[in-house]
């Protein structure tokens, strides 16, 4: 799980102003989805600290505390997903020193922050909070009172820290600087005219700039109106103009676009998501397919749905190129601490490119010698920055907490990359890998009309799940992955609990849940094990199940045993994974909403889980 860090410091203006406390809190609303239980600013002005916070969304703290009325130039703001300390008024950040000349915002743990905080007391320093974060407010009041000036008090501070952080520090001293440090957590600058930011993701300030550094791990800095300072881990200063990037994403790409929420715009961006991770796939599929040619063991590695993907990956090296890889989650990546190792390759997928589950995995598994290639959505983030290869999926910013658009990419590219792999491997002759190149360049179109052509059955279907608080989705060989991917899209966002099964699973035990109406969703592909699925129809319709099914043309001997069934022209089952997704996409969401929930931010999830 994650928080939102922002800071703006901008060119004095004639009289006092609140502009940038109101562009923070904008800033913070386009952060929201990375955790919103409680909110804060905090602000420079007329030599104090002014500091504004609250439990609760951001709408309701500014309407309590005016976030945006805050006056000053040199502002931090966070949204927050509690890890250290329950929601509260004084666990939002900021958090300040004892004399509220510091004030700091912050994203990811302090792993030691219960040793530091009982040193900081021993040396008289009261604590307002529960959270590891306010350790570093009073650090710095520390290492400034033994003399030091700020920036050198700032990195004493965070050379006792041990954990994750994307620091934001503003300190009375030094009035029109905004001091940062990254360490796991995602941090970016934003350069702007007379005013520069920093922040956890781009869309926080890509109204008033397009021009971003990534600041990379280790790296610390401040910013001013005017200026950039950054150096790497030694200290070394670093040429911040060639780490200037320009992101073609324009603000409405991260905005909704008329749609109700982030999440239906993200599904109904999948076609161009698709279109767009097509360009340059070629080439960088060439080199990870080198990768795995030459691979001992080749092993996937992720969470979530970023798994689910995984799960399709693993099944098309397998059938299409006989190479027995396996997948692993995240979390659980300590078993192979021992078997994973020189010449082997690790495929880690993560659309955020910061779950910090699977950068550890790769960690362990890079200093044990394997060769680490990851498929991402965010340049240069953590993941791919730690591996030997990347491949990026092009969806661009998916702000919905569950993701849509990121995962059908991820299944083309892992699709593209089975594909090269085979071919090289002689496996797949030349035609036939190109003719499943071709039928997967279709998806875009495939995708569209599923959408034109079920987004109102999908509807109907999500509105009957409301009050259903069960519901099993049954799948086979490739369908089984997008099954779980089904079920936790349900699971996730409309609070139902799904479950996915190998349909042959059913019979050894779950069936004994089903009674009259009990909510079964097949995916039946057209494959081998089509004629079996029918079979689970039927065993679940003999018990009152109330069958829906996604099905491929001309499958009329199954359609007319469903209540309900979603027919997808007949497709090759690899481009079945990424056209059978959508629908699925479709209910969950619309069921969502029927029961009245916020799809964007689920209850305890948020976009980026950067705690272990
Ligand atoms: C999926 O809808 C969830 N948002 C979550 O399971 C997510 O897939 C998981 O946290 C992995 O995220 P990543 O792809 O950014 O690593």
């Amino acid at each position: 799980m994650a928080c939102g860090i922002i800071g703006v410091t901008a060119r004095k203006s004639h009289g006092a102003s609140s502009r940038i406390a109101e562009i923070v809190k904008k800033g913070l609303e386009k952060l929201e989805y990375r955790g919103y239980d409680s909110v804060g600013v905090a602000a420079i002005y007329d030599n104090k600290i002014v500091v504004r916070k609250g439990k609760g969304k951001i709408s309701e703290v500014n309407r309590r505390v005016k976030l945006d009325k805050v006056l000053g130039w040199t502002v931090v703001g966070h949204t927050r997903w509690a890890t250290h300390g329950a929601p509260s008024d004084v666990n939002a950040h900021p958090h300040i020193d004892c004399n509220g000349r510091i004030a700091v915002v912050h994203n990811g743990i302090i792993q030691n922050y219960v040793e530091l905080k009982k040193e900081l007391i021993a040396k008289g320093h009261r604590f307002r909070s529960e959270t590891d974060t306010e350790v570093l407010a009073h650090l710095i009041e520390e290492y400034l009172k033994e003399g030091n000036e700020v920036f050198q008090a700032f990195k004493r501070a965070l050379r006792r820290v041990k954990g994750s952080y994307a620091f934001g520090v503003i300190v009375v001293d030094e009035p029109d600087k905004i001091f940062f440090a990254r360490r796991d957590s995602p941090l970016v600058i934003g350069v702007g005219e007379g005013m520069n930011f920093i922040a956890s993701d781009i869309p926080a300030f890509l109204e008033h700039t397009r021009n971003v550094i990534i600041v990379y791990d280790g790296e610390v800095g401040f910013i001013t109106s005017d200026s950039i300072y950054l150096e790497d881990e030694s200290g070394v200063p670093i040429d911040v103009k060639a780490r200037i990037r320009k992101i073609d994403w324009t603000p409405d790409m991260a905005k909704k676009e008329g749609y109700p929420h982030f999440m239906i715009k993200e599904i109904h961006e999948q076609p161009r998501a698709l279109r767009d991770t097509f360009r340059g796939l070629d080439e960088s599929v060439e080199k990870a397919s080198e990768l795995i040619l030459e691979a001992r063991r080749v092993y996937f590695v992720a969470a979530g749905t970023s798994y689910h993907a995984c799960l399709v990956g693993d099944y098309l090296l397998n059938v299409l190129a006989g190479i027995p890889s396996l997948s692993m989650i995240s979390s659980e990546y300590k078993k192979y601490r021992k078997s994973i190792g020189e010449g082997d390759v690790v495929i880690a997928v993560s659309q955020s490119g910061e779950t910090i589950d699977t950068l550890m995995a790769i960690r362990v598994f890079k200093e044990n010698g394997a060769r680490v290639v990851s498929i991402s959505n965010v340049v240069d983030s953590a993941i791919p920055r730690e591996s030997h290869y990347t491949i990026y999926t092009r969806a661009g910013p998916e702000i919905g907490v569950a993701a849509t658009k990121t995962f059908t990419t991820q299944l083309l590219v892992l699709s593209w990359l089975s594909l090269a792999v085979a071919e090289k491997m002689g496996k797949l002759g030349k035609g036939e890998a190109e003719k499943l190149r071709r039928e997967l360049e279709r998806t875009p179109s495939l995708v569209s009309d599923i959408i034109a052509r079920y987004e109102g059955v999908t509807k109907k279907l999500g509105e009957e799940l409301v009050n259903s608080s069960n519901a099993f989705y049954l799948g086979r060989g490739i369908g089984l992955p997008i099954a779980m991917e089904g079920a936790l899209k349900l699971k996730e966002i409309a609070y139902i609990h799904a479950e996915a099964y190998p349909a042959g699973e059913s019979k050894h035990g779950p069936i004994a849940l089903v009674e009259p109406g009990f909510p079964v969703i097949f995916l039946v592909f057209e494959d081998e094990w089509k004629r079996h699925m029918l079979g689970n129809i039927e065993e679940m319709k003999a018990r009152g199940a109330y069958a829906i099914g996604v099905i491929p043309e001309e499958s009329d001997f199954i359609e007319e045993r469903l209540d309900k069934a979603i027919v997808i022209p007949k497709l090759e089952p690899i481009v079945g994974t990424i056209v059978y997704s959508v629908p699925l996409q479709l209910i969950a969401y619309y069921a969502a909403v029927a029961k009245g929930y916020d799809p964007d931010k689920p209850r305890n999830l948020a976009k980026t889980v950067t705690v272990e």
